[in-house]
């Protein structure tokens, strides 16, 4: 039976819109859409089936099985023709066991999906490997796109630039200047991108980007373009998947402009709808306090109200007007949603926390951990509960913030968990004197 997906408004508006065309929200009420699929034509195939086929093709090296998006491409975008897949094995990332760090905050069964052992760094590649072979088949179809084009707090346009430049498309990315690391800012100009740094904040730069998808022909790809999300979704399929079609009780993400956790929960949605799962785990979305906007509606019965966001370490969800807000509270309502904020300090220390028990964790999983720790002090997760905390980011991109954090030169982070190097002379006795005491706290 052929596999079909296309796109529908979020709010209910009638009728139905193909993923081949260039369109981001809906043309009545301007809501976001969705990709939904045919899942009739989808359910015929039997929920024991589908594990099966997807645990036979997972991360297996022949393409397209090595990327844990397309080894589900059924679910995915059916309709795209080899040919045209735009792949660098993405996804099938490690979900891995975190026992110290675990016993630390008292709560033993915590897990880290590990986004950030992607391509680019960061799991912003399992939605673009979408959008890019999409556009890239558009092309091949003859459709006119100039480029494609992103505004970013960094990690989206590494991937975005990474994703054209193996397709041969033009990219075209929008930074906030001086906001993003050089790690980050590096990776677009490798790939060949024209990276525009503007003189404002993410939020500033996405209202630019949307203009020149709506007058200048170029190819939208921040997450408000809903195939993203197709891609991002497989995150959930794959945590189930890797406990071997179990679900857990609890996932923390981090939230910036909030495509992820929309992500997240039509993962759950379609997999449920599928018969695969008959349970829904609990989703808790972490926020910084800096820029904390969906926490403030959370706190305010779901009245939302964009704020300006202020500086903050997890400088990548930097955002006070998140585009995705509406499928996110969906979301949580749906699954019994919890969102949870961290300070400067939290956010630092619990990433610190992490790596002393071998993480290397960037600061936006710090957020997520530090809200973790919070729901575990005051009781909202058991001791016992199984909890799967998306790590987004690979650490390595953040150096600098590590490097300030163990210096001591964080601001307004009185670093608990600091380690500076210890700097000596060349002396046998110095250094025997400085080795004293490293065993304490590892017995
Ligand atoms: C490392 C990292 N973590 C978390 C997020 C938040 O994801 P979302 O914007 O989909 O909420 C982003 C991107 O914005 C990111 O780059
Ligand atoms: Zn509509």
């Amino acid at each position: 039976m052929p596999y079909r997906a296309a796109f529908r408004c979020i709010a209910g508006c009638p009728g139905e819109i193909s993923i081949w065309q260039p369109i981001y929200q809906c043309p009545r009420c301007g809501g976001l859409l969705q990709v939904v699929h045919d899942v009739d034509a989808l359910r015929a195939r039997g929920a024991a089936d589908w594990k099966r086929c997807f645990d036979e093709r997972y991360a297996h090296a022949a393409k397209p099985n090595g990327s844990g998006v397309w080894s589900k491409k059924e679910w995915v975008c059916p309709e795209l023709r080899d040919e045209n897949l735009v792949t660098m094995n993405e996804g099938a990332t490690s979900l891995l066991r975190v026992e110290r760090y675990g016993r630390a905050i008292g709560v033993e069964d915590v897990w880290v999906k590990q986004c950030g052992l992607s391509h680019t760094g960061s799991f912003k590649d399992l939605g673009m490997t979408v959008l890019v072979s999409v556009v890239k088949q558009m092309i091949g179809d003859g459709a006119r796109v100039r480029a494609v084009a992103c505004a970013s707090t960094g990690d989206t346009s590494a991937s975005l630039a990474a994703y054209a430049a193996a397709a041969g498309i033009p990219a075209v990315v929008i930074l906030p200047r001086g906001r993003v690391t050089p790690a980050q800012l590096v990776q677009p100009l490798a790939n060949g991108a024209r990276v525009l740094a503007l003189d404002t904040d993410f939020d500033g730069c996405m209202t630019i980007v949307r203009r020149l998808a709506q007058e200048d022909g170029v190819y939208l790809a921040n997450s408000m373009n809903s195939l993203r999300i197709e891609g991002q979704k497989t995150l959930s399929i794959e945590i189930v998947q890797q406990f071997g079609w179990e679900v857990p009780d609890l996932v923390v993400i981090p939230g910036g402009n909030l495509g992820n956790v929309s992500a997240l929960g039509a993962g759950f949605d379609l997999m449920l709808d599928l018969g695969l799962i008959v349970k829904r785990p609990r989703i808790v979305v972490a926020q910084a306090a800096a820029a904390n906007p969906l926490y403030r509606a959370y706190r305010n019965q779901w009245r939302f109200e964009p704020v300006a966001a202020r500086t903050t370490i997890a400088s990548a969800i930097q955002i006070g007007n998140p585009v995705s807000v509406e499928k996110a509270i969906r979301t949580l309502q749906r699954y019994d949603g919890i969102v949870e904020q961290a300070t400067e300090r939290e956010l630092a220390d619990a990433a610190a926390r992490a790596d002393r028990a071998g993480l290397f964790t960037c600061p936006h999983t710090g957020v997520a951990l530090a809200a973790l720790e919070k729901l575990a002090a005051r009781g909202d997760v058991g001791k016992t509960a199984r909890v799967v905390v998306i790590s987004t980011a690979n650490g390595l991109k953040f150096a600098d913030f590590k490097v300030a954090y163990h210096t001591g030169r964080l601001p307004d982070v009185d670093a608990r968990h600091a380690n500076a190097p210890v700097e000596l002379p060349n002396d046998y006795d110095a250094v025997r004197r400085a080795i004293d005491g490293v065993t304490e706290g590892h017995a």
